[in-house]
């Protein structure tokens, strides 16, 4: 379903790291294809985990042009010169510019508007897309505070572990501290729940406690809980969406179709992540 109207952007975020926020960035990208809509992938760290998943880029093979260029306004090169075909039809990349990237952040703090220059860009290709999936990095600089300040709702990726609930708080606290001191909204779309470990005791009451908190924050559990699943990360590692695995089992066959609904409730809500 193209479209000329602006596209949607969403950021996967959660300032704990290895929840799962790039497996369901890419996950979040297939389903989009899957349903016919055209999709731009924002690589927002220097580790470059979905760049090399997507692409053939990495820190040996460099792509032309990178997400540090399109931050750094002493670049010559644009956004489009950045933004590369992937190995799926229809979803695009804008690369992380891997050890690029981490340097150009400390050029970027003496830039007045820095901040900014990630959204600035992505205005540029707007039409050009339904949906701009961000994958950030687990970290509060100013490399993650543009990949906020670019996107429209944010889905935070979180797994149930003690360590990890306390990364949503401080997420949560992040979205505040943007709201409040560079005046953005950055409404949340949900949470996804991954990497449950079913037998787990402490799983099954952190869980519970996830579920009583999106309650009193009037957020969407989006989907089911996902399971560690051992194809799910395969195909992840490789690009590959759950809809294209060559066996796929009953439980890659729900990972498929919870995305679909994951990504049609994101185009049947409003920006304020309620539904029409
Ligand atoms: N549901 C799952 N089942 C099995 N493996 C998973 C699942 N979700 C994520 N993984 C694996 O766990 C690891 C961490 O996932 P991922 O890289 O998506 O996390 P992340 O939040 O993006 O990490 P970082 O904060 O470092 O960017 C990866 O090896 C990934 O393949
Ligand atoms: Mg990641």
């Amino acid at each position: 379903m193209a479209s000329s109207t602006k596209a949607s952007k969403v950021v996967f975020g959660n300032l704990k790291g290895g929840v799962g926020k790039t497996v369901c960035t890419g996950q979040a990208a297939h389903a989009a294809v899957v349903l016919g809509h055209r999709v731009l992938i924002v690589d927002a760290d220097p580790q470059g985990n979905i760049t090399r998943a997507f692409t053939n880029f990495d820190t040996v093979n460099m792509p032309p042009a990178s997400l540090a260029d399109v931050l750094d306004r002493r670049a010559s090169a644009t956004i489009h010169d950045a933004i590369q075909p992937t190995r799926r039809e229809g979803i695009s990349i804008l690369p992380s510019g891997f050890d690029e990237l981490q340097a150009v952040q400390d050029a970027l703090i003496s830039q007045p508007g820095a901040e900014n220059s990630l959204a600035k860009a992505l205005r540029e290709v707007d039409q050009d897309f339904d949906f701009i999936f961000i994958d950030s990095r687990p970290a509060t600089d100013l490399i993650t505070r543009a990949a906020f300040m670019a996107a429209d709702r944010m889905i935070v990726v979180i797994q149930p572990e003690d360590w990890a609930i306390r990364g949503l708080q401080m997420t949560l606290s992040a979205v505040e501290d943007l709201k409040e001191y560079l005046d953005k909204d950055l409404p949340v779309a949900g949470w996804i729940i991954n990497l449950v470990n079913p037998s787990r005791n402490d799983h099954a009451e952190n869980l519970e406690q996830l579920k009583a908190m999106a309650a009193a924050e009037n957020v969407p559990i989006l989907g089911e809980p996902i399971p560690s699943t051992a194809d799910l990360g395969r195909l992840s590692v490789v690009g590959m969406g759950a809809d294209e695995h060559p066996k796929p089992t009953p439980r890659i066959r729900n990972f498929a179709s919870m995305f679909l609904s994951i990504v049609e409730s994101l185009s049947t809500s409003t920006q304020n992540g309620v539904h029409a």
